[in-house]
């Protein structure tokens, strides 16, 4: 173990989860967090089983009283912390005049806010270690539109705007503030009911197609993205949305 604690938010399943299972094999104690406390458990333990070092704990990005009291908790255990990577998100297609003001604000409430709430609640530890790093998982919806993905794709940008200001305003102190941006990765969004399609595969398809490189991406691509922004590797780099998407987008 390198003694430097990252927490993982969404890391019960999906790419969080492969983010977290990475990172704990780079060396790193991964606090693995879920709204959803078996998955949570089962991500954690699964990490342990391996031989490395993680502990999971329930916690509702959308709550700032989750936040500050898992926080507070993780602090205690495990401090000081060193980084964060805020992976929880949601989304579904929804046609754009069809979208309920309540699911415009429950996006935003989970992928934007979250992460505002995780960082603000995490920065203070970084802060006292004189050193850290937060991740924030947006998508290749923060650079670009994508019909029917409106209200999600206005989370996603927020969230790279979050990522610069964060780390112009922290840089100063050692702390480094990136942005991942996947493409198309098949965990639970890129489900019938997410995509609005009972098809999704197609869907899928066609985006890998219109790549460069002419494939989707793995949990694994977007696992070994966020372990090099981690890392001392990437210790010159801060404010960047990283795509890492088989050059779907150049931007
Ligand atoms: N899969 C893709 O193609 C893709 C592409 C680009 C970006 N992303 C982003 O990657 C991140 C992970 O997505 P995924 O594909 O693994 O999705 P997923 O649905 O497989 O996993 C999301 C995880 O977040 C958890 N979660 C949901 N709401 C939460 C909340 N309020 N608080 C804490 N945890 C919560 C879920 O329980 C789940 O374990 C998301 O931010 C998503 O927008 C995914």
């Amino acid at each position: 173990m390198n003694g430097k604690t990252v927490i993982v938010t969404g890391a019960g399943g999906g790419l969080g989860k492969g983010i977290a299972q990475r990172l704990a094999q780079d060396g790193f104690s991964v606090a693995v967090t879920d709204v959803d406390s078996l998955a949570a458990e089962s991500a954690a333990a699964g990490i342990r089983d391996s031989g490395y070092d993680a502990s999971a704990y329930v916690l509702d990005v959308s709550d700032a009283a989750s936040v500050t009291d898992v926080i507070a908790t993780i602090a205690e255990t495990e401090a000081p912390l060193y980084g964060l990577v805020n992976n929880a998100g949601i989304g579904r297609a929804t046609p754009f005049l069809e979208l309920q003001l309540k699911d415009w604000e429950r996006v935003f409430a989970v992928n934007s806010t979250g992460a505002f709430l995780m960082s603000q609640a995490v920065l203070p530890h970084l802060l006292d270690r004189g050193e850290g790093v937060i991740l924030n998982i947006s998508s290749i919806a923060g650079k670009d539109g994508f019909p029917l993905w409106v209200h999600y794709s206005a989370t996603k940008h927020a969230i790279i705007g979050l990522t610069r200001g964060l780390a112009r305003e922290f840089g100063p102190q050692g702390i480094r503030v990136n942005a991942l941006c996947p493409g198309a990765i098949k965990t639970a969004i890129w489900g019938s009911e997410a995509q609005a399609t009972d098809d999704p595969d197609t869907v899928f398809d066609l985006l890998a197609s219109r790549t460069a490189l002419g494939r989707g991406q793995s949990v694994e691509d977007i696992a070994s993205a966020a372990s090099f922004l981690l890392g001392p590797e990437s210790s010159n780099i801060t404010g960047v949305a990283l795509s890492v998407d088989s050059g779907l987008n150049f931007s």
